[in-house]
């Protein structure tokens, strides 16, 4: 029996910074930001909307009345949580209206969480194969106003549907995984936003992805060419791209050339929203499948999460007959083209305008599908 994704989508919000005028505004050359880092466009997120709305928006598109009945396990990855106790699930669980006989909860780790939840979803069908599990990842990206990271930003969500016998894609169990307690970027909770050391950060994911990489090979006693493609978690375009790199040295040029051109592919989409953390490599793999003439039935991608901190794991799904039939390519690509551009002092508004902190009975104005409407006694009440 085969296991893994049966439907796949994601939510971005509205509004964008183009990296041009973010570089203008920081007095950067802006190539640093298109070519250094490989980023033109950045997601920014009202105070109205969260991981929830994200989240919910994502899923969605996806989830069906039928999908509903089917499902009793939603499993949110986040590391920008709302609550330290209640989990976004059993929100995102209610406002998409699940049959209630249904396991909801939040995973952590970094940008890493997502996978640990595809997997643990993975796990809950092969024991009850007739039942589905829904699974999210949801981020906000955000290191303040002139920071170091300030490019690196964006949010978004991505879900997906686990099911037996799936349309798209089936998770093979073949899974690395490497673990290495260090501090590269990490949010303590007393801490707005996060931590970063950004240099040994990029160094740790390289060594992550080869440390996996090789092990794999090891394991799996495969090569490069079983791979059709591989696919990085992507804090920002470049950063995948120099891992890739690092392991060049053992292709021909051809392999080289083939390998870079799925990367090329796979980074469409996260150019135009910036990171989504825990959802970047599944937002890469949807921008893969939608923007690839190269891939078949039967292909193996390759998958690298990365969770800073640091967990990574290595795996691989495969492409099933007819997944093409399941895409939703005109839709995402209509989702990024109509969003507003922001200017340099919208965007600074935006971002320093936060949900009070102070207790109260709060009211908000945001007609989007999925967003916050009121804040009262620390619960936040959601259109929907
Ligand atoms: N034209 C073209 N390229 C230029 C340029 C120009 N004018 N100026 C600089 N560049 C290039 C540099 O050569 C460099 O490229 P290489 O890395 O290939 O050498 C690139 O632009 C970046 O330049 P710097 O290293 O000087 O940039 P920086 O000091 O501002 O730091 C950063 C970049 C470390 C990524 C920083 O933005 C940051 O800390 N970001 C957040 C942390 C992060 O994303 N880390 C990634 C790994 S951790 C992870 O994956 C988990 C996660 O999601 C956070």
């Amino acid at each position: 029996m085969k296991i893994g994704i049966d439907k796949i989508s994601f939510h971005v919000p509205n509004d964008y910074l183009d990296m041009t005028d973010l570089a203008n505004a920081r007095n950067t050359d802006p190539n640093k930001f298109h070519i250094g880092l490989g980023q033109d466009k950045m997601a920014v997120i009202p105070k109205t909307q969260d991981i929830v709305t994200l989240g919910a928006a994502a899923a969605e598109k996806i989830v069906s009345d039928e999908d509903k009945e089917s499902i009793d396990l939603v499993i949110v990855g986040t590391e920008s949580s709302n609550d330290f106790s209640k989990s976004a699930a059993v929100i995102i669980h209610g406002l998409l209206g699940i049959q209630p006989f249904a396991r909801s909860y939040e995973v952590k780790h970094a940008c890493y969480a997502g996978t640990a939840a595809l997997q643990q979803a993975r796990d809950y069908v092969a024991a009850h194969p007739t039942r589905k599990a829904l699974v999210i990842a949801a981020d906000i990206a955000k290191y303040g106003l002139n920071t170091g990271g300030e490019p690196t930003q964006g949010c978004g969500a991505v879900a997906m549907l686990v099911s037996a016998e799936p349309s798209i894609l089936a998770i093979n169990d073949d899974s690395v995984f490497y673990s290495e307690d260090v501090y590269d970027f990490w949010r303590p909770s007393n801490h707005e936003y996060p931590l970063v050391d950004g240099h040994l950060s990029n160094e740790i994911y390289i060594n992550s992805f080869t440390r996996v990489w090789e092990q794999n090979l090891k394991v799996n006693q495969t090569t490069s060419q079983d791979y059709a493609a591989l696919t990085f978690h992507l804090p920002y375009t470049k950063m995948g791209r120099k891992a890739l790199r690092a392991i060049f040295p053992s292709m021909s040029e051809e392999e080289q050339t083939r390998l870079e051109t799925r990367y090329d592919e796979a980074v469409v989409y996260s150019r135009e929203v910036g990171n989504l953390y825990t959802g970047s490599l599944y937002l890469g793999l949807i921008s893969l499948l939608d923007n690839s003439d190269a891939l078949k039935p039967g292909d193996r991608i390759g998958m690298f999460s990365y969770g800073s901190g640091a967990v990574s794991e290595f795996f691989s799904l495969e492409l099933m007959p007819g997944y093409k039939e399941q895409l939703t390519v005109a839709a995402n690509q209509a989702l990024l083209t109509a969003r507003k551009q922001l200017t340099i002092e919208e965007y600074e508004e935006m971002f320093e305008d936060k949900l009070p902190l102070v207790d109260g009975d709060y009211d908000f104005n945001d007609d989007t599908t999925y967003a916050i409407n009121k804040l009262k006694d620390g619960i936040r009440y959601y259109n929907h």
